[in-house]
């Protein structure tokens, strides 16, 4: 399957650093053999999709609403985003999760309504440190799994992402084992399988948390890893191309 490299900016960057970042991006990315894509706060939208516009650099929004529209004061729509030209939106980050309350079903509710208006979910799953020490990882992730994709709403596996976030990696610089990165993946692909059935496999499912130029090759090799989603080291192009390289070589 061709990798899937998406730069998650978070909170950073305004529209000057933004831009000059999208510039050396475009130098420096292996599109030949990696799907790329940026999402960049929403303020930012417009000059990025600008600064990729004939190229192969997708953009992409940190969250969303799941109305088209309405009295729903501070939150942006799917709509509005996708005939901006977005086409993907990380959907149930543990930031939003753990800052911002988002629930399993407002993950599910969104998912669905990103498919309904042109936009491919990158939905976050992981567990967090507690639960790892508990050794519940595998359930905590599929029933998030389950949950964001529930039975009776009208998801389809077609262009979906999903993306597995052990919380505790996210921007610590800790990362799980090569093994425990498979494992995981695995419990993914199998609920996924359950809830989709065959066409299940086409989903891609990237690592997630504290990737770096210099852990992206292990950590990318590991089994049924198709591409990661970077935080931090999506912010220099340098760091981003070199976890864009190591991906094509794994
Ligand atoms: P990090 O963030 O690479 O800075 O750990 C990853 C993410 O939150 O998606």
């Amino acid at each position: 399957m061709r990798p899937l490299i998406v730069g998650n900016w978070k909170m950073n960057l305004g529209e000057s650093a933004a831009k000059e970042l999208v510039r050396r991006l475009l130098a420096a990315l292996p599109f030949d053999r990696v799907d790329a894509a940026v999402a960049p706060s929403f303020p930012c939208l417009r000059a990025v999709l600008d600064g990729v516009a004939g190229t192969p650099l997708a953009v992409g929004a940190q969250n969303m609403h799941w109305e088209a529209k309405g009295a729903f004061t501070g939150e942006v729509s799917p709509h509005v985003l996708f005939e901006m030209g977005v086409r993907f939106v990380i959907v149930g980050h543990s930031e939003r999760r753990a800052l911002f309350g988002e629930t399993d079903t407002a993950v599910s509710s969104k998912v669905v309504a990103a498919q309904r208006h042109g936009l491919s979910p990158i939905v976050c799953v992981g567990e967090n440190e507690i639960e790892r020490e508990l050794g519940r990882t595998r359930e905590v992730i599929v029933a998030q799994i389950q949950a964001a994709f529930a039975d009776g709403a009208l998801t389809t596996p077609d262009d979906l992402v999903v993306a597995y976030e052990p919380v505790w990696a996210i921007g610590t610089g800790r990362t799980p084992q090569p093994g425990e990165v498979t494992r995981a993946h695995v419990a993914i692909r199998e609920a996924l399988g359950e809830r989709f059935g065959l066409p299940a496999e086409a989903v891609r499912i990237l690592y997630g948390g504290s990737v770096t130029a210099e852990n992206a090759r292990v950590l990318l090799q590991a089994t049924e890893v198709e591409g990661a989603l970077v935080g931090g080291a999506s912010l220099t192009a340098d760091s981003f191309a070199s976890i864009a390289a190591a991906a094509t070589s794994c």
